[in-house]
């Protein structure tokens, strides 16, 4: 008997087509996402789930899943799932690197540039009909080149942001746990990043329970015509105080592509121009969601077969691993 898989959710088909041969699939091909106790009811008789980064892989989903072998997630950041719950059981995570890192620093450089030039707020002067005349000030930005970008977290996406940025001659600083050497880049305390930098961009994992890095002390560092880019996780923030910093005028603005509570976006944002909005959308190319789908069907398909899947989360899940 083939081994049984849940697909949580809408998929490409290439990712459906590399299980085919292997499992027997079932597919919730559906938008909504399932809750945790529907996960854990459709959970109970399977052996692999591939999901997304909505559901929630608790440890309660994971108790009702007595024959789960892996929790193939297709995302790089796995927040949504409780990796030590899952290592305890002996249930495999993998996640998907690699594969999005350059798409995620476009993004990143596309929103960055959007609230510097002020784009969106351009697009939509222009289509209400409101431009009547070249100006000498209209919808003035700021400039991009010249000046600092703060990196904070230069792992894989912090350093492709870092090549990006070079490229259109902005001075850079990182802040990194660990030391790490870039090209052109200064390595230097989170506060003092903070404090100097014209562009504060967020390139660290979400990790869950831990309080947001960037607070208020953090926010009140910062420059008051700095612009804060999240394209890391929401979690990272602490929102009410970024909203209260933009209302005050503590910080320029900011351009976000994730949130705390995914997808609620609080109000007061909805009505800020100066705050660039996105659905959580760094990843979003056909190219590069169709790589990160495959490879965690990619995943799974190690595990079935008894082999080492190539992107664990925790390695020492290996050992521990179901039959
Ligand atoms: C997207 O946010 C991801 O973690 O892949």
């Amino acid at each position: 008997m083939k081994p049984r898989v849940l697909v949580t959710r809408h998929v490409y088909r290439a990712a459906l087509d590399r299980l085919a041969p292997h499992a027997d699939v079932e597919y919730v091909d559906q938008r909504e996402v399932l809750t945790e106790d529907e996960l854990a009811a459709r959970l109970a008789d399977k052996d692999a789930v591939l999901c997304q980064l909505t559901d929630r892989i608790t440890a309660r989903v994971l108790d009702a899943a007595p024959r789960l072998r892996i929790v193939a997630n297709i995302a790089v950041g796995y927040d949504n799932v409780d990796v030590a719950a899952a290592t305890e059981r002996g249930v495999l995570v993998s996640n998907t690197p690699g594969v999005l890192t350059e798409t995620t620093a476009d993004f990143t450089f596309a929103l960055l540039l959007a609230a510097a030039r002020r784009v969106v707020e351009a697009d939509g002067f222009v289509r209400a009909g409101r431009w009547r005349c070249w100006e000498i000030d209209l919808l003035c930005g700021t400039d991009v080149h010249g000046k600092t970008l703060g990196i904070v977290g230069m792992g894989r996406i912090g350093r492709a942001v870092a090549a990006r940025a070079r490229g259109f001659g902005m001075r850079l600083l990182h802040a990194n746990r660990r030391p790490v050497e870039v090209p052109g880049s200064t390595r230097v305390a989170l506060d003092e990043l903070l404090a100097r930098a014209d562009f504060v961009s967020l390139h660290v994992p979400a990790e869950p329970g831990a309080p947001p890095l960037i607070g208020a002390r953090e926010l009140a560092l910062m420059q008051r015509t700095a612009i804060l880019v999240n394209t890391a996780r929401g979690a990272i923030v602490d929102e009410q105080a970024l909203v209260d910093a933009l209302r005050a005028g503590r910080i320029a603005g900011a351009a976000l592509d994730v949130f705390a509570h995914e997808p609620h976006v609080p109000e007061t944002l909805l009505g800020m121009p100066n705050v660039v909005l996105a659905p959580h959308l760094g990843s979003a190319t056909v190219e590069t969601r169709t790589r990160m789908a495959t490879m965690a069907a990619d995943n799974m398909v190690a595990c079935l077969r008894g082999e080492r899947p190539p992107n664990l989360v925790d390695e020492r899940a290996f050992a521990r691993r179901r039959p």
